[in-house]
């Protein structure tokens, strides 16, 4: 189902305390969004919209745009109907079991952007709580920039525990009130949402790296020189085109805009590629990886060792750094006077 402005009315969030715990990409996005379609909103109590953040550069900014903050989560959570609860997916489970959970009201409503602490059950909510996700397909800065030009942009809502009977109104009024309905939001769970955005991030793109890094090297061993192979394979930004155009006219149909030799080749080798290692590696990480949890548990046991994720990935990086493609388009960034 898609669900669009016509579907929906503010009436459920009227009067109510809207209670933004973080104001980053998308707290100040959501925020800014939800304070102008209330503010163009004719006949509805204004809801009160209270930010709550810990001191630092995103308190300062709520304050310039005119929001203030509080530090006090305790009290934050306590008056909210709703509770936005938009800090990064790693620092959820910690702030809101300890500090916010035990203040929330019983039929407060409690929004999240991504599926991830939900689906994974880190989040301690009572029965009587409503769990709603409003996930923009978007990051902050265009969530607020398309509502800005009267767009909309793509965004998956759910209803994930309906505790007091009214969680969808709800649900459509908060994505109307943040413009997630112009274009029409789309029915979705926590479950899909975890699972494609994981999927993607740790099937469809590590293949892509690997292609990029596996043909880099043989092409190299076959003489190619490391220009030739840069600019071909990604600095002149053809693939970065071929994606625009994939969005624009299909996702097969923009091949008509390649020569008919490409068109051919690139129809013919995919057909007659042999997948089946590639079906058997994203069964894996679909099943194993991210629907029985087991790359949550790694990351959680990452973020406990000495060092943390950012330990994790300094190493990582480093070790990406060694590769032929990257030794390769450094030498070529040097030469060309370009940002390494
Ligand atoms: P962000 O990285 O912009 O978060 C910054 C906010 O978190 C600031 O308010 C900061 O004060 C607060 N914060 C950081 N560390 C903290 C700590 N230790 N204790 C308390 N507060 C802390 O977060 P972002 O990217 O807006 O993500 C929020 C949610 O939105 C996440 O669930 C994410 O998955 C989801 N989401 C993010 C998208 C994106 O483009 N970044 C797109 C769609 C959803």
């Amino acid at each position: 189902r898609l669900f669009y402005d016509t579907d929906c009315s503010l009436e459920p969030l009227a009067g109510k305390t809207i209670t933004f715990i973080g104001y980053g990409n998308q707290g100040r996005a959501q925020a800014l969004n939800l304070r102008d379609t209330f503010k163009n909103a004719q006949n509805v109590t204004q809801p009160k919209i209270v930010i709550a953040n810990q001191e630092d550069s995103y308190a300062k900014t709520a304050e310039q745009d005119g929001f203030g903050y509080t530090t006090d989560w305790a009290a934050a959570a306590a008056e909210a109907d709703v509770l936005f609860l938009l800090v990064p997916d790693q620092i959820q489970p910690d702030l809101f079991n300890n500090q916010i959970a035990p203040k929330l009201k019983k039929t407060a409503c409690i929004v999240v952007a991504s599926g991830y602490n939900v689906f994974y059950k880190y989040l301690n909510f009572t029965s009587s709580n409503d769990i709603v996700m409003v996930a923009p397909r978007m990051v902050g800065a265009s969530v607020r920039s398309l509502y800005e030009s009267k767009q909309g942009y793509p965004c998956f809502v759910s209803v994930e525990q309906d505790g007091t009977g009214q969680a969808w109104p709800l649900a459509l009024a908060l994505c109307m009130a943040v413009g997630a309905t112009k274009g029409g939001a789309i029915e979705s769970s926590c479950r899909e949402e975890a699972l494609t955005d994981l999927f993607a991030e740790q099937a469809i793109w590590p293949t892509v790296i690997a292609v990029f890094r596996e043909g880099y090297k043989l092409l190299k061993e076959l003489g190619c020189s490391d220009e030739a192979l840069v600019h071909e394979m990604w600095l002149s930004k053809e693939p970065a085109e071929i994606f625009e155009s994939a969005a624009d006219l299909g996702f097969i149909k923009q091949l008509v805009g390649h020569s008919s030799v490409s068109q051919y080749g690139q129809l013919k080798g995919s057909q007659e590629m042999d997948v089946s290692w590639l079906k058997k590696h994203f069964e894996h990480v679909a099943k194993e990886r991210v629907l029985e949890g087991a790359f949550a548990e790694e990351f959680t046991a990452a973020e406990q060792k000495p060092g943390g994720i950012d330990g994790a990935l300094k190493k990582l990086y480093q070790e990406a750094e060694k590769s032929e493609l990257a030794v390769g388009e450094k030498r070529v960034r040097e030469r060309l006077g370009l940002k390494t």
